[in-house]
């Protein structure tokens, strides 16, 4: 299997000037041990600036949160522009995070425009889907990761999976403390590439599926086990330096015996 592990740590609305320099000093140091791993970091937009500068050199990349759907720069008060985020050192952004579906009100429609507007900016998308607990009770996981998926795709093309991630989050396992199982995971990853193969079977095989909800360093081997988890998108763990290096370590350890 030729697909890099990347393990993403999505900082939420978390951190200071100082706790960031030091998470970011840290890592910076112990990310040397995993050369096999790609590591991307994304703190709140106001902090990008300064920690692409503090990353400048090293292996870590910088990625934000989320942009804006408009094309072009002007009056949007409150919103930036991802060739704002490019500017400031960023290759990759998170579009359509469950946070911002259900607290902020982003159907898969918007979801689409910031993918698309992401990639005209030449960022990188990281295209978080998920489905919540009450929608897995009632069996309908696979009909609504279809359909987040598929607007997507009906959107922008599978072609445009070749300059994009996929993030599989189940909702209910995004800081809760429960995971979906190893195999509940699997499955999801398995549907969702099974999906884009259906319109375009080698970018199919290339793109990088994450898993994200409650993955600790305790956890992180087992869930990154299936054929189709190619690394994380990690919440509160995140936020410590040992932590986020022990989820890149079994990452690491996944990739190898892959
Ligand atoms: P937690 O790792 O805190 O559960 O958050 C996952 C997530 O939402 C990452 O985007």
């Amino acid at each position: 299997m030729s697909r890099r592990p990347l393990v993403a740590g999505n900082w939420k609305m978390n951190g200071s000037r100082d706790s960031n320099a030091n998470l970011i000093h840290d890592v910076i140091f112990e990310v040397r041990k995993y050369p096999d791993v790609d590591v991307l970091v994304c703190p709140p937009a106001v902090y990008l600036d300064a920690v692409g500068r503090q990353l400048e050199g090293s292996a870590v990349q910088l990625g934000a949160q989320d942009l804006s759907e408009q094309p072009k720069t002007g009056a949007y008060t409150g919103e930036i522009h991802g060739v704002m985020l490019r500017d400031v050192g960023c290759t990759h952004v998170i579009v359509g995070h469950s946070e911002r579906r259900s607290l902020y009100g982003e159907g898969n429609d918007k979801v689409a425009q910031k993918f698309a507007t992401a990639q005209e900016c030449g960022l990188i998308p990281i295209l978080c889907v998920g489905e919540t607990l009450e929608q897995r009770e009632n069996g309908q996981t696979e009909s609504v990761l279809a359909e987040q998926l598929g607007t997507v795709v009906t959107a922008c093309g599978a072609q445009a999976f070749k300059q994009a991630v996929i993030a599989y989050e189940p909702v209910w396992a995004i800081g809760t403390g429960l995971t979906a199982t190893p195999q509940q995971a699997q499955d999801a990853h398995a549907f969702l590439r099974a999906q884009l193969a259906a319109s375009d079977a080698k970018i199919a095989g290339l793109v990088r599926i994450l898993y994200g909800g409650s993955v600790k360093g305790e956890n992180a081997e087992s869930l990154f086990a299936g054929p189709d988890v190619d690394g994380g998108l990690i919440g509160g763990a995140s936020l410590k330096a040992g932590e986020f290096m022990s989820i890149c370590a079994a990452a690491a350890a996944q990739a190898r015996s892959k």
